[in-house]
């Protein structure tokens, strides 16, 4: 009788000490899974933003000229320049950016990516 009872409580052990393992297992799996969703995400997110810049010069600034008249002031003017200019672009010409999108390029301009300089065959 108290053999059984042994028997049956060791038995029980076993069962919580492997669902413990289990959920162990689980939880790091879990972790794991997390850790590579926001790596994964965070790699696109930067993959995104690359050819953002490229694509609003090409898409923006093409309508009225060639993209080399951007290209001729590339690592030429400061970031100040590159404001008014873009300003100017906006509000004297009418270019369609936001001010977001400004913020954006003027970045871009004022530390040319390496696709822009690719495009400007800088
Ligand atoms: C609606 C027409 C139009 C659009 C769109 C436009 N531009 Fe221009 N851009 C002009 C005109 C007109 C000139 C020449 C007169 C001047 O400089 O203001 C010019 C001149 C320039 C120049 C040479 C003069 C300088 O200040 O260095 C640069 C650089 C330039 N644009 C950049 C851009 C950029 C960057 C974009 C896109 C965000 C853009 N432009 C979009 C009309 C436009």
């Amino acid at each position: 009788m108290e053999r059984a009872l042994r028997k049956r409580d060791e038995m029980k052990y076993k069962r919580a000490t492997s669902n413990f393992l289990i959920r162990k297992k689980v939880l790091r799996l879990s972790v794991f899974l997390v850790g590579l969703l926001f790596l994964t995400e965070s790699a696109f997110a930067e993959t995104q933003s690359m050819p953002a810049c490229l694509e609003l010069l090409q898409n923006r600034c093409q309508s009225c000229h060639y993209l080399n008249r951007v290209c001729q002031k590339l690592e030429e003017k400061s970031k100040r320049r590159w404001a008014a200019t873009l300003k100017r672009m906006v509000k004297r010409r009418g270019a369609n950016l936001s001010g977001e999108e400004q913020d954006f390029l003027l970045d871009c301009l004022a530390t040319p990516a390496p696709d822009i300089k690719q495009e400007c065959g800088k």
